[in-house]
């Protein structure tokens, strides 16, 4: 059964960078783009870089090492690799302060 989870405070994510957490072992990258806040996969489909290691260049998280782009709306790939390529979004809720991530119970993790 799946249970929300508080995994960081949103000030501790950097405007326009990332920071990684952890959920179920499982590294999520948080991106905070203005009050909009992020949870993505934080394992490039390209060559599995750490996505969290990147930054947000015009609403599209850039991947550090050969910077493909993502877009923060639904993971598509937006430059550098094929229309097959995204990274999964996970749901995120921000309460007082907290951001918060739906631990999953295993399976489905693409
Ligand atoms: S590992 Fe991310 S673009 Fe190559």
């Amino acid at each position: 059964m799946a249970r929300p989870l508080a995994v960081c405070r949103v000030d501790e994510i950097p405007e326009g960078r990332g920071r990684v957490v952890c959920l179920d072992d499982r590294p999520i990258a948080l991106f905070r783009d203005g009050d909009r806040i992020v949870a993505i996969d934080d394992r490039c489909p390209h060559a599995g870089a750490s996505l969290g290691r990147g930054w947000i260049e015009g609403g599209a998280v850039v991947c550090p090492l050969h910077r493909w782009r993502f877009s923060l709306g639904d993971g598509r790939c937006l430059w550098g690799g094929g229309p097959g390529d995204r990274v999964p979004l996970l749901p995120v809720e921000v309460r007082e302060g907290w951001v918060w991530l739906v631990e999953s119970s295993g399976g489905d993790r693409s």
